[in-house]
């Protein structure tokens, strides 16, 4: 058999992107009008896969939450709960967390192309020809790079395909961030030098009016991030559950940024869904909360398929941590459009302190992060400023009042979909009906992320099969999302299976009508063993189990 190709060997991401296509995972939003750029739409496959990842994580962190257990590595039994709060919120919520001053990025313009980038997100190399210089700028994923600069180059100097040994390039490719002479900078869209702008900040929030004016006081934000959701309501579920300290709040939703350079498939869009928790603790305890938290996050997604090499945890250096945090571990994966030995985020896991409890109750900061400039308004007095609601906790065994610590473990549904599709893709080799091997394509995904679990195959459209396979795919159809095919040779049919990760395949043959059992074939081994109908559903459920 020949080897699986794993992530980030050739060109692999051009093949997931096309497959996700063709066989419905995703496709680019409003694509018959020309599609929109960093907006991407699930197809029926997707939206299977990304509601699996999404109630897996809801269903592992709070409905089948042990609340009086104390889980391994945890200082303590804890209890969580849900919440679903609204996108849009008091505008002052987005002051008080930091958002309306410090959620920006720097960008760039080109004044030849009037297009916009993120400062950190070009690269380039420097080149000679003709006694002229540049640097050439790109994005592009690391291993296009240098193909894209290479035909830029050819074009800026003139260069005909048998020149090509007249570019001189000097140095590896590297960020705009590094390059001081930015009349030299060939800007990714621009035919001449020095097109581009200074860096400048912008504002990552999508703003809004609400009502029928238009006006300062109409303005209103989509949400940049579920948490602050969680936060508002922290003392209306401590008043109206039983929870005590230490418990967590979850919540999964969408939120917005107007990323400036949407890129790499889902990675990075303009709309998304979180999957958010703020977990409350005592200060005391919160390093320990934030070690548990941090490793329990990682055994998650490394339990659902994402193995070692590709998946790593890093924390944080203390000049890379947000303005509210004490310290921060992303986990991180291997996506395959990025270069080799690179890892994009999937989930941040905050120890935030008691900025946010404290910026909604005062409307200051926290000493150690940066100082909000507070709008004044027109009567001299702050316009936005804390809620003046006393967001501490009592404890009610002790008496001891404190603001909690939150440790925050925020991850993206979007990523962690991208992340399992990525890490799922295999090409390997399978036998055909007449037994000759061919290549196939298989998304290896965990069976509880699969979008469909079982596939039924009658093997011939006559004998009787076809009702019997239709009378099972109904029973199993009660348990999981089951898949009928009886076109086409059945080698056929389990290539398509294959191709879109479908466990298990149950196939109704001859036998089947003589002696009841039936054919169940496993995706990944391709082992076929005859089993009773009635097994099914248990093969199934112990698969999604492990
Ligand atoms: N409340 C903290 C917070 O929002 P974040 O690191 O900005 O932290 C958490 O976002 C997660 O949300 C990220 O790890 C990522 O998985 C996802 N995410 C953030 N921005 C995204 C984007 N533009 N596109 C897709 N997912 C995104």
């Amino acid at each position: 058999m020949a080897a699986a190709e794993s992530p980030g060997e050739g060109r692999m991401m051009e093949k997931i992107v096309s497959l996700c296509r063709r066989r419905g995972f995703l496709f680019q939003s409003s694509e018959i009008y020309g599609g929109m750029n960093g907006c991407w739409d699930y197809g029926p496959l997707g939206v299977e896969l990304k509601r699996n990842v999404k109630d897996a994580w809801w269903r592992d962190m709070i409905s089948a939450h042990d609340d009086i257990s104390v889980l391994a590595g945890a200082p303590a039994a804890f209890e969580m709960v849900g919440l679903d709060s609204t996108i849009l919120m008091h505008p002052q919520v987005w002051k008080c967390s930091g958002h309306y001053d410090l959620f920006h990025d720097m960008m760039v313009d080109c004044r030849e192309s009037k297009k916009r980038y993120r400062f950190d997100q070009i690269r380039g190399r420097w080149v000679e020809a003709k006694g002229r210089r540049a640097f050439v700028a790109v994005i592009a994923d690391a291993d296009a790079e240098q193909e894209v600069a290479h035909a830029r180059a050819m074009k800026f100097f003139n260069l005909r395909g048998k020149d090509a040994d007249k570019l001189v390039w000097d140095g590896e490719f590297i960020s705009l961030e590094d390059v001081g002479e930015v009349e030299e900078v060939l800007a990714p869209d621009a035919k001449t030098l020095g097109s581009l702008t200074e860096p400048r900040e912008f504002n990552l929030m999508f703003q809004t009016n609400i009502g029928a004016v238009v006006d300062v006081e109409s303005t209103a934000f989509l949400r940049p991030e579920t948490a602050q959701g969680i936060f508002c309501n922290f003392k209306n579920v401590v008043d109206s559950s039983r929870v005590q300290i230490p418990f967590g709040i979850a919540q999964i939703g969408k939120s917005f940024r107007n990323e400036i350079t949407p890129r790499n498939f889902t990675f990075r869009v303009r709309e998304f869904e979180q999957m958010e928790m703020e977990f409350f603790c005592h200060p005391s305890q919160s390093s320990e909360w934030y070690r548990f938290w941090r490793d329990r996050r990682m055994a998650w997604y490394q339990a659902h398929g994402l193995s070692g090499e590709h998946l790593i945890m890093r924390e944080h250096a203390e000049d890379e941590l947000s303005h509210y945090s004490t310290g921060t571990a992303d986990i991180e994966y291997a996506f395959p459009f990025l270069p080799p030995g690179s890892f994009g985020e999937l989930e941040g896991i905050a120890h935030r302190g008691d900025f946010d409890l404290r910026s909604h109750s005062e409307g200051k900061l926290d000493p150690n992060s940066n100082p909000l400039v507070v709008e004044l308004g027109e009567n001299g007095k702050p316009k936005y400023k804390g809620s003046g609601k006393d967001l501490s906790y009592r404890d009610p065994v002790s008496n001891e009042r404190f603001i909690p610590h939150v440790i925050e473990p925020a991850a993206g549904a979007d990523r962690a979909a991208l992340a399992f599709l990525c890490e799922a893709y295999c090409e390997d080799e399978a036998p055909d009906d007449s037994g000759k091997l061919q290549s196939r394509t298989v998304l290896r995904f965990h069976p509880r992320l699969a979008p469909t679990k079982v596939a039924v195959l009658p093997l011939v459209k006559k004998d009787g099969m076809p009702e019997y396979a239709q009378g099972l795919y109904r029973e199993l159809k009660k348990e999981f999302p089951v898949f009928y095919d009886e076109k086409s040779a059945v080698g056929r049919r389990y290539r398509r299976q294959d191709e879109i990760g479908t466990p298990f395949c149950v196939t109704i043959d001859g036998e089947t009508l003589s002696d009841g059992t039936v054919t169940i074939r496993d995706r990944d081994t391709m082992e076929q063993r005859r089993v009773k109908p009635d097994e099914v559903v248990e093969i199934v459920r112990r698969a999604m189990r492990t």
